[in-house]
């Protein structure tokens, strides 16, 4: 355990060191987000000092009524009784092609647009199935950092994959390090998030053709996690058919999966409704190793009928109904999503700041020549501690949030805060949090 030598931290230091002994965590910087989540609310619990809350990305706004309404209306209708189609509801998959269209460009067909168990089950049927593909091209190869969970669902499924950190590999650099993975062979896809969680760093265009090029020379399928759909408040991707549209390597290749997540961007975390959206050319695809297995050899046919019916048989009813009215109005533009969310960008400025003028550093700090954006998750470090020990030590002060370590970056000294669950009126408790904490740590 690190020796804090103050004794007057925010939060009472007898009280936080007990309960991390008694956590029974070795090292609470490698700790994972739900083991800190669990240790914090015990020590608010204890103290009754509230945390900033920053390890978790939960959404920490309301539900749009669109979605919550359209639900009830659907359930009171009866649809809780009735199994739903496992490739989703037609409506729904109609709204998903208009939304593709609409916001990022995009055109694919009605067959291959699937609502899924959140992302994350888009993301585990994803690497169920691409493993499947071929004997020896059969790994993934993760741009990192990244979010913690798609490595543990490989992991799960005793699955092999690679990964390596963009910091050092941003523009034209990224050609030559995914050629010296793709170039063995082994590689079936490729996954990121844009925006990146934990980073907030957003591809470039330039970048995105890059991963696009790579992926035709490879024959890779390129999986653009998009958990933070038009999250990047320095564009507004707002606007339906209208540019600018929502940056994709789609424009690049034919060979994607997307998985648009309504967590964060629709605040619609809790009723576990995603999109996984295959491009035409991999729906019809064909692999003679899956019609040996299935005894039919395509790529879209099976992720349904055989992946996805196998893991839920489908999405929840009312929630693809909460989905489908809510992709609608923005189809139609009567609702502004972004608009609803556009806050997160405004409390990271805010946020950021107070961090930086108390001694603290912006870790991942550029996009190319450009800073980064303000958005739902920022890195930061603090001169003389690892990222291990600053999420230890900033336990004393009342701030929660993890290591990048845990997340693939190679920037040991980081850490990952997420703007959610922060509210304005806690920005003057921070300040002072981080004041103290300077004041104690400064040489
Ligand atoms: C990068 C990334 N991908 C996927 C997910 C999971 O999204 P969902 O809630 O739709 O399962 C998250 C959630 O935090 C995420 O950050």
């Amino acid at each position: 355990m690190l020796d804090i030598k103050v004794k007057n931290t925010p939060i009472n230091k007898a009280v936080v060191e007990r309960k991390m002994k008694e956590s029974g965590l070795k090292n609470i910087g490698t700790a994972s987000i739900r083991e800190i989540v669990k240790l914090v609310n015990e020590i608010e619990t204890e103290t009754g000092d509230k945390f900033i809350r920053m390890e978790m990305g939960v959404p920490g706004l309301m539900p749009p009524e669109i979605g919550t309404n359209a639900e009830i209306e659907a359930l009171k209708k009866g649809v809780a009784s009735k199994y739903p189609m496992i490739d989703g509801v037609p409506q729904l998959k109609d709204e998903i092609v208009k939304f593709v269209k609409n916001f990022l460009n995009i055109e694919v067909d009605r067959n291959g647009c699937i609502p899924t168990v959140g992302s994350m089950q888009g993301g585990f049927a994803t690497f169920l199935m691409t493993s499947k593909l071929s004997k020896t091209k059969n790994k993934t190869l993760f741009i990192d950092p990244g979010f913690p969970v798609q490595k543990q669902q490989c992991d799960v499924l005793d699955l092999k994959y690679e990964t390596f950190d963009v910091y050092n590999y941003r523009g034209e650099a990224l050609r030559g390090k995914l050629e010296e993975y793709l170039s063995t062979g082994e590689i079936a896809t490729i996954l990121y998030s844009n925006p990146n969680n934990p980073s907030w760093i957003c591809f470039t265009d330039t970048e995105l053709k890059i991963i696009g090029e790579m992926a035709n020379k490879y024959d890779v399928i390129v999986v653009e996690d998009l958990a933070y759909f038009a999250m990047d408040f320095r564009k507004d991707y707002s606007k339906p058919g209208e540019p600018p549209y929502q940056p994709t390597v789609a424009n690049y290749t034919d060979n994607w999966i997307l998985l648009i997540s309504s967590s964060k961007s629709f605040s619609y975390a809790g009723q576990r409704i995603g999109m996984l959206v295959i491009s035409d050319k991999l729906y019809k695809k064909e692999y003679p190793a899956l019609g040996e297995k299935f005894g039919n050899p395509l790529f879209g046919y099976n992720m349904i009928y055989k992946i996805l019916y196998s893991l839920s048989s489908g999405t929840a009813h009312s929630a693809q109904y909460g989905l489908y009215a809510m992709l609608k109005a923005e189809n139609e533009g009567t609702y502004n999503f972004v608009d609803d969310i556009k806050i997160y960008g405004k409390r990271a400025a805010v946020m950021k700041k107070l961090f930086t003028d108390n001694g603290f550093k912006i870790v991942y700090d550029k996009d190319e020549d450009k800073p980064l954006a303000d958005g739902f998750y920022f890195t930061i470090s603090y001169p003389g501690f690892t990222g291990d020990e600053l999420i230890e030590a900033l336990i004393y002060y009342g701030i929660s949030a993890i290591s990048l370590k845990i997340t693939g970056s190679k920037r040991l000294e980081g850490i990952r805060a997420c703007v959610s669950q922060t509210s304005e009126d806690q920005f003057a408790d921070l300040e002072y949090r981080l004041k103290k904490f300077h004041e104690h740590h400064s040489a």
